[in-house]
């Protein structure tokens, strides 16, 4: 392997394009090659960040290209496929959050990777960040004690992506809000708190504003725009619910691309000695006490660009250097609490979690 890890990005678009800055910047890795069927797509994204190698497909890429690593950056449906067939040809896989569209899916690819005895990291980019890794430093130094429950609260007021694109697509997204962005939160809180043991769910989703297509109003730019009024929306807007895990552990969440609520963003983790807020957009807050006062402790923490670390992170578990942060199975347990999240809204009841 040569000194610096050569990465293939399959899907140039908008998160291709990130790890694409973030690569660079890592100082660890460098582009080796990019792919994307969509020839604009490919050539603006291969001009900007001067990279000559392009292929049409990943298929190409990986006959072509040497390379150490790949990254997946392509819509959810693409996810299981693409890095099922980087592993059989021999390469490490980054691959983008959600891990698939489902558990079923998540299991071939950690199948796949064991096989190839090569690293499946999962794109959980937020654990990266300064607050979330001073709150993992919190709670294993023991500041919160026994964590037995957890908040999630993620409520965009008009924040549908792409509407009528691959987002609001069912079989190309694997379902709306709860999967795109709540997933990064509940991974946080999962890793956390180190619950890989989530038993029972009891949830409910719900698709009020999607549907509406042209009558969906919202103000400024859509995310992943602009709307396409022919495509589909069959996806949850909003999902809510309660996780509960096998150590007495509890999680709530809420987590919109759109309601008629306040717009907030924060979580939780409630511990026997110490709680914690972060990721509310101001500095993360430990409630605790002290000296005899309850008190609130407001720590400086060095921010960090989350992207950049995880391409360090993924080099370093390439290499053997330390363990993967975010290895598949997490993402299987993941995937499985999201599978259940499902099966507990259309049975409208508390289901059990299926990790295996
Ligand atoms: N980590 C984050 O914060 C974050 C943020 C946004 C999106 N994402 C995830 O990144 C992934 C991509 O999202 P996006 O916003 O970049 O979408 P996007 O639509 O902007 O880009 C996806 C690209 O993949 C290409 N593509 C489709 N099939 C392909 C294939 N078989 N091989 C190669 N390329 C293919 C498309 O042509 C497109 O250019 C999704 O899984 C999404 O959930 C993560």
């Amino acid at each position: 392997m040569s000194k610096k890890l050569k990465i293939g990005i399959i899907g140039a678009g908008t998160i291709g394009k990130t790890h694409m800055r973030a690569i660079k910047e890592s100082g660890v890795s460098e582009v080796a090659a990019i792919c994307d069927p969509d020839a604009k797509i490919l050539e603006a994204a291969g001009n900007e960040y001067g990279v000559a190698p392009r292929y049409p497909s990943a298929k190409a890429m990986l006959k072509k290209a040497s390379l150490d690593a790949v990254v997946v950056a392509t819509p959810n449906s693409v996810h299981c496929p693409e890095a099922v067939a980087a592993f059989k040809a021999g390469m490490h896989v980054l691959c983008e959050k959600p891990t698939a569209l489902n558990a079923a899916e998540a299991r071939k690819m950690v199948a796949a990777a064991n096989k190839a005895d090569k690293i499946l990291q999962i794109g959980m980019v937020v654990r990266y960040d300064g607050e979330s890794m001073l709150a993992k430093e919190y709670i294993e130094d023991g500041l919160l004690g026994r964590i037995y429950h957890m908040h999630l609260i993620l409520r965009r007021r008009r924040g549908i992506p792409g509407l009528g694109g691959w987002f609001t697509t069912h079989e190309h997204s694997g379902g709306g809000a709860l999967i795109d962005c709540g997933v990064h939160y509940l991974d946080l809180l999962m890793w956390l708190s180190d619950s890989w043991n989530p038993q029972r769910v009891s949830a409910s989703l719900y698709s009020k504003f999607g549907p509406r297509m042209k009558n969906y109003l919202y103000h400024g730019k859509m995310w992943a725009g602009p709307p396409n009024y022919k495509g589909t929306f069959n996806v949850d807007d909003y999902a809510g619910g309660m996780i509960r895990f096998a150590d007495n552990k509890t999680l709530t969440f809420e987590v919109s691309w759109a309601a008629n609520c306040k717009q907030e963003n924060y979580v939780e983790l409630l511990g026997d000695k110490g709680g914690m807020r972060l990721h509310d957009g101001n500095a993360p807050v430990l409630y605790t006490e002290h000296n005899n006062h309850v008190a609130d402790i407001h720590p400086q923490f060095e921010k960090k660009d989350g992207f950049v670390a995880q391409h360090q992170a993924f080099a370093k578990a390439v290499t053997g250097k330390t363990p993967c942060i975010v290895p598949g199975e997490q993402g299987v347990a993941l995937m499985s609490v999201i599978d259940a999240i499902h099966k507990s809204s259309e049975q409208n009841k508390e289901v059990a979690v299926r990790l295996s």
